[in-house]
């Protein structure tokens, strides 16, 4: 069994609007709409569990309800934290389930071939996360703003998500996280800590995150493309 968490209970502060990000429309249709029917396009997926923060975990339910191609999916409450949203998520999960993605919300472009390589990358590798090369070069700065070091381009990789691993190996790095009060910024470096090695896949730069306005220009103009290309 396959289990896609989608976490989408943040307050999208750095998008700049009243209403959070995986529920603003593009051409038409809520983010999470999108993101939770690209999911569902992908075979391997059994069922998808959504935290969404707790005011929202109704109207999450009324988007959802009757839409056609969706695999099985539940509403969890979501936490303050993106890691406690996924905690969250992860009580609600049975046992049986073998193989869990985290993939956000707010990746609506996720591309459901890409899915199905992360999940045999699971299988594989047991950790596994999407991942892009660097397109600029990347400085480590001192906190007044003046460079400390350049790493090398060619061994920094920007993560994304789906990120892919085997339940049991998650579970343990999640429960570690609690125990040791650490917050982290991706799955994979809660798993990372347990001294697991995470195989990195590389992915597409289209696979953008919501993050800023301009991604909603960037994200509808890519949409509109594949649409074309479609009836091409
Ligand atoms: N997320 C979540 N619970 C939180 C915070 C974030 O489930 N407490 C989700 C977001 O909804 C999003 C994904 O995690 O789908 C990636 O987080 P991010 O891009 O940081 O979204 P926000 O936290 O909503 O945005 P911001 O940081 O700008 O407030
Ligand atoms: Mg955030």
């Amino acid at each position: 069994m396959v289990t896609v968490i989608l976490p989408a209970a943040g307050q999208g502060k750095r998008m700049n609007q009243v209403t959070n990000k995986v529920l603003l429309p593009l051409l038409g249709r809520p983010v999470l709409v999108h993101t939770v029917l690209a999911v569902s396009a992908c075979p391997e997926v059994d069922n998808i569990v959504i935290a969404a923060a707790p005011q929202e975990v109704g109207l999450v339910h009324c988007l959802l309800a009757g839409l056609e191609g969706v695999k099985p999916w539940q509403v969890v409450a979501g936490g303050t934290e993106r890691q406690y949203s996924i905690a969250n998520a992860l009580t609600v999960i049975p046992q049986t389930v073998g193989i869990i993605l985290v993939h956000d919300a707010a990746r609506p472009l996720i591309r459901p071939d890409m899915i199905s390589r992360m999940i045999a990358a699971a299988r594989e590798f047991s950790a596994a996360g999407l991942a892009v090369p660097l397109k600029d070069t990347i400085k480590r700065v001192d906190s007044n703003g003046f460079v400390v070091e350049t790493p090398p381009r060619s061994t920094m990789w920007i993560m994304q998500t789906p990120q892919a691993f085997t339940a049991d190996i998650l579970r343990a790095a999640y429960r570690q996280a609690t125990q040791d009060g650490f917050l982290g910024t991706d799955d994979a470096s809660l798993v990372e800590r347990l001294g697991v090695r995470v195989k990195l896949i590389e992915g597409c730069y289209s696979n953008v995150k919501l993050t800023t306005q301009e991604d909603i220009v960037t994200v509808e103009a890519l949409m509109r493309k594949d649409c074309e290309d479609m009836l091409r």
